[in-house]
This record gives C-alpha cells, structure tokens and sequence, in this order.
C-alpha cells in the first residue's frame, strides 16, 4: 500500500508515522547491545550474576584501545546499563567495537544484539463488549478485582480522574514493586489503583546522552500510556468526553483491577535495553497481566526483545497482551507474531463523532469529523467545486465547499480547502482511512458517498443552496460495528508463519481515555486541551484484551496464559450488530478473513466459561521453536536454558487457531496438512462435543474423531484436522472453521482455519 504524507493525523497516528530507526553510530563509537550469557559458565568465585556482569565488562574494557570507557567504582560502570535477571540470562552495555570483540572471546559469552528501538502503535468499549453490572463477567470477575495489570509505556498523568481508587482494595500483600519518586511524580500519587510506577531510560540515556534530563519522569507528557492504561483499568468518571466529542462516562475494561506502570516509551521511542529492564521489574513485582502497546520491526523470535522478554512473563504465568500494529491493510504486516502472547487488532465500535450538516431543504446528514472548536457553521451557500485541489479556491468566497476526492487527490483537495479562504468544507469520500484523518483544523467533515449523492442533488436542484454545520456531535448505535480498521496489521506473521495472527481484534478506533491536559490535541494553532481524547489504533485495543485478561484471572486464577488466550479466541464474536460477518475495512468491506481479524471480536462474557480450553506448556513452545530451524545458542537466548535438547520437535503448537500455506509454484498435485490438537474439558464433566467445519471450497476438510465425549473435568482429549487441497489454492486467503459444539449448544468452541497461497517470506533470519 503507497501510503500519503497527510496533513491532518488524529494523535495516536502521528506517533506511529515516526519513522522506525536505529541510531547506529559510526564505527568508532560505542553502541548499546543486549548480550546474552550462559549462567552456568559462571566461575564459582562471583557470589551472583550481576557481579559477574561486572567484572567481565571491567576486564574487557581493560584490554581495548579506550580503557577510559569503563569506570570502575563500587556499584559498577556507567556503561553497563541494566543487569537482568528474568527475561534473560545477561546484560546490556554500551560497547566499542573493540570492546565487543573482546567480550565475544569471553567465557560464557552466548551472543549479542544491537540495541532496537520500538514504536509505540478509548469509553464506550466495555458497554459496547457487552459488560454490564447486571450480569456477566463484570459482577462474575467482581470487575477484575485484586488483579494487576502492568503496562509498558510513556507513564501516567496520575492526577487524572480515572486514576482514583474509589471502591479498590488495599493493594495486595504479594505486590512487590513501587512508586518510584522523580522530577516530576512523586510517589504519594500513587494509591490503591496505581500502585507502581517507575521509569526505564539508560537504554534512551545511552543513545541520546542529550536528551532533557528534566522530562524524564514517569509523569505521561505525551499521553499514550495514560490512555493505554485506562483503557484497560480506568475507574469510572461520570462525565468525560474530548471538548464534547464522545461524551459520556467512561470506565476501564477491568475497573477494580490495579495498574503498574513501567515507563519505557519516551518521546516515542522505547529501547529494547529498557523494555527488557522492565518486563525483569515486572515479573520480579508480581503483575498478573502485561500490556505491549508498542512493537519493532521485523526481527527473528530470538533477536525480538518482546518475545524474550514475554518467554520469560509467560513461564511465570503472567498473561502478555501485545498490539498488532498499525501497518495493514497489506499481508505480512504484523511484525512479530509471538506464540506466548496474544496479538490484537483493532476494530470500530457503534459510535461515530462529527459534524450534523443540515441542508436549505431541511434534510440533514452525518459528517465525520473531529473539528475541536466550538463553533458552528450558520446557514451559508454551499457550492460544489469539480477540483478542489486547483487555484480557483481562492474566489470562492465565505462559502461551504463540497469536493467529490477520490483516492489520488483527497489530500491535495484538502490543502485546497483549508488553503483557500472557503467558509468549510465537506468531502465526499470513497473508502480510505477517515478515522485517522479527521483532525480538521478548519470546519470540515467527511460524508459518505450515499449522503454525498443527496447534498449534490440539493445543490443541483436548488437555485441558492444553503447547509449549516454543527460540530462536536456524537452519535451512538450506528451499524454495521464492529467493523475491522484499515489500519490494522494483517498476518501472516514474518517470524512465526505457522501461528496464525492476529489472534483476535478488539475496539480500537476512535477510543476515549485519559489525557494529559496538558498534552496538545492536535498541533494546531490556537490548539485544545482535555483530560481525556480520542485516540485510533491497536495500542487501544490491545489494553482491552488486557482488561479482559484481568476479568478471566479474577475467577480462573489458575489458568495459564495460554488457557486465557484459548478462552477468549475460541469464544470471540464473528458476527457483527447486524448479523452479518464482521466487516474488514481495510478489505473493502467485505468480510474479514482471519487474517485480518484471527478468531473474532473479543466478548468478555463469553470468555469466562468456554468449555474447552488449548493449552500449551513452556515445553510446547520449546517444541515449536526447535522446529523452526534455531541454532541452540539462538533458542536459549529465549529460553534461558542450555539444559534442553531438540529430542521432540513440533511447528504444530496447540493453538485454538490454524493456518495452512498451499502457496507451491503451481498447482500440480493434492496435498494434505494435519493438524493434531488437544482439549481440556472444564466445563461440566459429562459434555459432548459435536463438530461442526465450514465449507472451504477448493480445500476439503475434515476433523477425527468428529464427536468428543468427556466423563470428567479436567479431562483432555485429541483430535486431528485435515486440510487437503491442490499444492497451490486459487484464493489469496480460503476462510473455514472448527466449531466444537458442546451440550446442544451451551458451548460453542470455535477455532478460525486460513488457507492461502501467500509465499512464505524470510523472517529476518540472518
Ligand atoms: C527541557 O525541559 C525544560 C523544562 O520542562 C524546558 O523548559 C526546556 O524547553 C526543555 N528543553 C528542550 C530542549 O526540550
Ligand atoms: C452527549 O451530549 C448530548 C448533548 O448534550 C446528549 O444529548 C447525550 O445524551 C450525551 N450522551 C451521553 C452518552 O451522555
Ligand atoms: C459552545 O457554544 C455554545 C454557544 O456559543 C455554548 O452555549 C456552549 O456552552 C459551548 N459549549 C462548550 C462545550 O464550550
Ligand atoms: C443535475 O441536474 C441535471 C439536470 O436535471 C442532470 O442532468 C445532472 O445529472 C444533475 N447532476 C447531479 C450531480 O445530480
Ligand atoms: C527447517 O529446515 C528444513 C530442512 O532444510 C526444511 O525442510 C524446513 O521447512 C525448515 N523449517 C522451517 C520452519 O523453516
Ligand atoms: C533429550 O531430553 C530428553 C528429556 O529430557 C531425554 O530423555 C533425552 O535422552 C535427551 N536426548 C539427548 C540426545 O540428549
Ligand atoms: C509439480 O511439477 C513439478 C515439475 O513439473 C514437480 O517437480 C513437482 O514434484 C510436482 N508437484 C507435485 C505436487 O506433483
């Protein structure tokens, strides 16, 4: 997809247009790396790991051309960053490229990987998922109470409303982590809802030694964690809404859930180094749930920070929400599709904002839109302008223009508008990305082209045609929702094609949350400020799946993070508020496939009792890896352990999900793909099973046993699914699925199956 440089961008945009880069410095110049150790190379005489750390970068800096680099004192040198202790066995430094050469000769030295730095990619959501404080899992969860989420992001505005801890219990007694004091927060912020925050910033430090020591803070100047993180566990505030866009109350997914925040992302830029100092923080604080609304580009599993930072929260039993990103509608653009996490997409809900434009004749129609003012357009002349982009905008005059874009020149239409002295404008627009665009700094509003056809029939037909504008409008129950966003990162996934992603979507577009108030809106002139905005992407939706974890851990402690996963992907809406299968956007609007939306819609009341569960251990996930063709060095950079061999070897992972790739240069030829699957029965003890698989065309399906029957909870039982096609299918993405119906219905487990043809690409092994 060519993708425009615009003008206009809602907020959460601009930040994922910042370009992905790595500062490598010249040669000569020192750079961080993340270096791995083998810890049981450790000499007996280093009472722990960090002292060894220690002493190898001493003795290292020791024999290279710049024995200045390093200083020794008593707590260590300034170049050795964070030791960790967790997520992996080694540290991160700031090394020469004589220094590096040295350490790779040192004892224990497994490997090392140049620092990446990550870009980060709200409340109507819980209403619109369905919770309800009449039934379901709101009162079932008790609203996520007890339950810690931590989130890795740009920090907390701490006084905001949502922050409050009305209603919360005392923070638990296992919560080891801390408010951590600087600049600009102080700890006695913190209280029953927010009960850690601290910053991670050598790694930013390292890179940018002049970057304003007086922002680094865990105070959010930006915005994107207070928001995140409200999203998943605001407490309720009666009314909030951006300058009257979205009005309404608003309440996290997981209200009476506490939040730890681990600030990572600084002016929109997080380094590995510090990402994996706080996942170490987070799992050494105990937080139940993590919540990655940021991602990297495309790196092999063993060189991607999150999945080793996330390998090691998953071994622990800590559940790891991670967003998408925002590169779709292409194929292949979820960057990492980590087998231990769950990875969210983002969809619309019933709500729309903008501007009621109301015609001379009286008929009136809905204009999309974010215009802040507070104004309103008085009945004006509207005019029709073939070419908004050309010179003519100028002799106008005080009117209301419409143009009829198109794809190529919409932008160029608006600079026109907004570059002219017109009144404002309406624009008529095919399919594109209108929700990121609508931050209109003049009175504008994009219509569709239904209501487009009407207004230029009026002005057509009318001898002095008029329309008013009135902005900051709001409007609920509007359908098709939810509807997949344009924008949203589509599998398959370069590092781990076998795994379908993503696992599911969740509301993303246009959500409302908390705010910097002092954070601008929109970097216009004359600029608006609010305690809460409207922010579009899958850093939005992951949060939701997050809260939505904290509901699921609340009555199913036990349950592993794979166990939460299977739940809500196996029990996730395919069907949207008409009905009908869940749009893509991003496809035209036809329905979405399952690599555009993996199982479905998250539904948290569904979620909590799904009747059979895929689980996966950690030594399925070593199976899966070993199949992947890793050197051991590789693998135990994410495993941590040298204490396994690849005896056993799968890339069929018990996953609630399939993809099968019948991409072979052409089609000569039947070939079959298997699948072997397990599930566990907790739901009653005596259930049976039913399957139930969908048509898929070209490509024959087929499931044994077809009739599961358990006589006790907890009981596993397996079946196996055969796809048989031609070597290549016809169809980019053949869509089908297995539904497991259990008890008549009372359960319905339903896995998504994609069959395509896309060619599998290189996932950045090098
Ligand atoms: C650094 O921070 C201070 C205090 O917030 C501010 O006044 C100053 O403009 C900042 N400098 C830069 C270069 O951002
Ligand atoms: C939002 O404000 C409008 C106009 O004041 C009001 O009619 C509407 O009920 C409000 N919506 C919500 C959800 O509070
Ligand atoms: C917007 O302007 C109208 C009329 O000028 C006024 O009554 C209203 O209170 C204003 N609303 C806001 C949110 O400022
Ligand atoms: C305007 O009206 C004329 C004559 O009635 C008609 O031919 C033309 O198609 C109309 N144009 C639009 C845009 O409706
Ligand atoms: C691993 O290597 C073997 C042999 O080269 C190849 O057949 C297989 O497809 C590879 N597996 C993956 C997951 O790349
Ligand atoms: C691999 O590990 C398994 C389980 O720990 C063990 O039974 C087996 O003997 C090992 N194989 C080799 C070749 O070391
Ligand atoms: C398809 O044809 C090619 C060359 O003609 C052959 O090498 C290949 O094995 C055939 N594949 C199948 C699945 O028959």
């Amino acid at each position: 997809m060519a993708t425009q440089s615009l003008p206009q961008c809602l907020l959460c945009f601009l930040i994922l247009s910042l370009s992905h880069f790595l500062t490598f410095s010249s040669s000569q110049l020192s750079q961080t790396y993340i270096v791995h150790m083998d810890l049981s190379s450790m000499p007996k005489v280093f009472s722990d790991h960090h002292s060894w750390y220690s002493s190898t970068l001493f003795s290292i800096s020791q024999h290279s051309s710049s024995p200045t680099t390093f200083t020794a004192d008593t707590t260590g040198n300034s170049n050795h960053l964070y030791t960790y202790t967790h997520v992996i066995h080694g540290f991160s430094a700031k090394l020469t490229p004589t220094e590096l050469s040295a350490l790779r000769n040192s004892p224990g030295f497994v490997s090392s990987i140049p620092d990446l730095v990550g870009k980060a990619h709200t409340t109507r959501t819980p209403k619109f998922l369905g919770l309800n404080s009449q039934s379901g899992a709101w009162p079932q969860s008790n609203y996520g109470k007890g339950v810690i989420i931590g989130l890795l992001d740009s920090g907390v505005w701490p006084e905001s409303e949502s922050y409050r801890d009305v209603g919360m219990l005392d923070v638990p007694s296992r919560w080891k982590g801390k408010c951590v004091s600087d600049s600009a927060f102080k700890a006695s912020m913190c209280n029953k809802k927010l009960i850690g925050v601290r910053s991670f910033n050598k790694g930013l430090i390292a890179h940018r030694p002049d970057v304003n020591i007086s922002s680094k803070s865990s105070r959010d100047n930006q915005g994107h964690g207070s928001h995140t993180s409200t999203i998943a566990a605001g407490s309720f505030v009666k009314s909030a809404s951006m300058v009257g866009y979205a009005n309404g109350s608003a309440i996290g997914v997981a209200p009476l859930a506490h939040i730890a925040m681990y600030k990572v992302l600084w002016d929109d830029h997080a380094y590995s180094s510090d990402i994996l100092a706080a996942v170490d923080q987070a799992i050494e604080d105990g937080v139940d749930i993590i919540s990655i609304s940021l991602g990297y580009g495309e790196n092999p599993l063993y060189e991607d920070p999150i999945a080793i930072a996330s390998f090691a929260a998953m071994e622990k039993g800590i559940f790891v929400s991670k967003s998408a990103g925002n590169d779709g509608p292409g194929w292949w653009t979820v960057p990492s599709g980590i087998p231990w996490t769950v990875s969210v997409g983002a969809s619309s809900i019933d709500r729309e904002v903008g501007a009621t434009i109301t015609l001379g004749n009286g008929v009136s129609v809905f204009g999309s839109t974010l215009f802040l003012a507070n104004s309103s357009l008085a009945k004006l002349p509207i005019v029709h302008v073939k070419n908004c982009a050309n010179d003519d905008m100028a002799k106008i005059g005080y009117k209301i223009v419409v143009c009829t874009t198109n794809d190529y020149d919409e932008w160029d239409d608006e600079y026109g508008v907004r570059s002219g002295n017109v009144a404002g404008g309406i624009f008529i627009i095919k399919s594109s990305q209108i929700e990121s665009y609508l931050q209109f700094s003049y009175p504008a509003a994009f219509v569709t082209q239904e209501d487009g056809e009407l207004i230029l029939s009026y002005i057509n037909k009318s001898s002095n045609p008029t329309a008013r504008m009135d902005f900051r409008k709001t409007r609920l129950g509007i359908k098709p929702a939810p509807i997949v966003g344009y924008y949203s990162s589509r599998g398959p996934s370069p590092n781990c094609p076998a795994i379908l992603k993503p696992d599911l979507v969740a509301p993303g577009t246009l959500v409302l949350a908390a705010w910097p108030p002092t954070s601008i809106l929109t970097g216009y002139q004359g600029d608006y400020y609010s305690p809460y905005a409207l922010l579009s992407g899958t850093s939005m939706a992951c949060p939701h799946v997050a809260g939505v974890a904290a509901l699921v851990k609340n009555v199913h402690p036990e349950w592993s993070p794979a166990a939460i996963r299977s739940a809500m992907m196996t029990t996730a809406d395919t069907l949207d508020n008409t009905g009908a299968p869940i749009k893509d956007h991003g496809g035209g609007f036809a329905p979405a496939d399952p690599l555009a939306i993996g199982a479905g819609h998250i539904n948290p009341n569904k979620a909590l009792n799904p009747g059979l569960i895929y689980d996966a251990s950690t030594e399925d996930y070593m199976r899966l890896l070993c199949s992947m063709n890793f050197t051991m060095k590789q693998i135990s950079t994410i495993t941590r352990s040298s204490h396994f061999n690849c005896s056993t070897k799968s890339l069929d992972l018990n996953y609630p999900s399939f993809i099968a790739f019948f991409n072979a240069d052409t089609a000569n030829g039947t070939i079959a793909q298997v699948f072997r699957r397990t599930v566990t029965n907790i739901g009653e003890p005596m259930s049976t099973y039913i399957a139930d698989l969908t048509d898929m065309g070209e490509v024959k399906v087929s499931v044994e046993p077809s009739k599961l029957v358990f006589k006790q909870k907890h009981q596993k039982l397996s079946y196996k699914l055969t796809l048989k096609g031609p070597s290549r299918v016809h169809d980019r993405v053949i869509q089908g699925s297995l539904t497991w119906v259990g008890n008549g219905g009372k359960y319905v487990v339903r896995s998504p199956i994609a069959a395509t043809n896309l060619q599998i690409i290189d996932g950045g092994n090098d």
